[in-house]
């Protein structure tokens, strides 16, 4: 696992911008795998960027999304659809075929729809996954306790989670309890993984992540058994590790 420290929130989400822009122009067609939540913004504010100034194309990138809420239309402003076109595919020139969200919106066969996008995951290769961490070091929505071999299936949000993510809503009785993710199976297979890891909040996470051994007691521990992943945090996140 290589680890890099910066400064701060602004720092990470430039290099993490700069890590994925390289990738696409070593591969203009490449594969991403994506994530939501707070972590990623910021970078894809600089993608936003970056495509602007004429220095990255989308045009033939595809990615993969994640992760998805249960139960929540895909125009509801939470839904993790909604944030990609909000935060990334509205403002670059991807192709929307070119673009895949698991689809968990009500009246969907929720089973049928995590084994359709094993299978679409089983026919691709992700170049780099980017993830962020839950504060219990989970990884999509792999919870603690998730079997590393899982592929894409429909998990019961932990209490913890939700109360995490209480913040976009505007109670906790609004926050979905089931979501689809990815299995750490299907994120495992990427080339290579790249995660961000921001704040105070996220401080004992990054000290179980670096010196915790590898168990699915914590999820991301799992990280240790790939290849290829950079993890890159800032000062606040790394504050326990001094
Ligand atoms: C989101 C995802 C989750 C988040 C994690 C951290 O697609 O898969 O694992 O990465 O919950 O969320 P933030 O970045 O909001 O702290």
């Amino acid at each position: 696992m290589k680890i890099v420290v910066v400064k701060n929130y602004d720092e990470l989400s430039k290099l993490g911008a700069e890590i994925i822009a390289s990738k696409i122009k070593e591969n203009p067609a490449c594969t991403l795998g994506l994530a939501t939540g707070s972590s990623p913004i910021g970078t894809y504010q600089n993608l936003v960027r970056m495509y602007e100034d004429g220095k990255i194309s989308f045009k033939d990138v595809k990615t993969y999304n994640l992760d998805e809420y249960c139960g929540i239309e895909r125009t509801h402003p939470q839904s993790y659809y909604y944030f990609m076109h909000d935060n990334l595919f509205n403002h670059v020139d991807i192709k929307e075929e070119n673009t895949h969200v698991p689809y968990a919106a009500p009246g969907g066969n929720l089973d049928e729809e995590a084994k359709k996008y094993t299978a679409e995951l089983n026919k691709t290769t992700i170049d780099l996954q980017l993830l962020g961490i839950g504060a219990n070091g989970h990884i999509g929505f792999n919870e603690p306790g998730t079997p590393f071999e899982q592929e894409t299936f429909v998990v019961t949000l932990t209490d913890k989670t939700r109360q995490d993510n209480k913040r976009f809503f505007n109670s906790i009785d609004e926050v979905p309890t089931h979501a689809m993710t990815m299995g750490i199976a299907n994120i495992m297979r990427a080339k290579s993984i790249l995660m961000l890891i921001s704040g105070t909040n996220k401080a004992d996470t990054v000290v179980n992540l670096l010196k915790g051994k590898v168990t699915t007691d914590f999820p991301a521990s799992v990280l240790n058994n790939h290849p290829d992943v950079t993890v890159i945090i800032d000062e606040a996140a790394y504050s326990k590790m001094n």
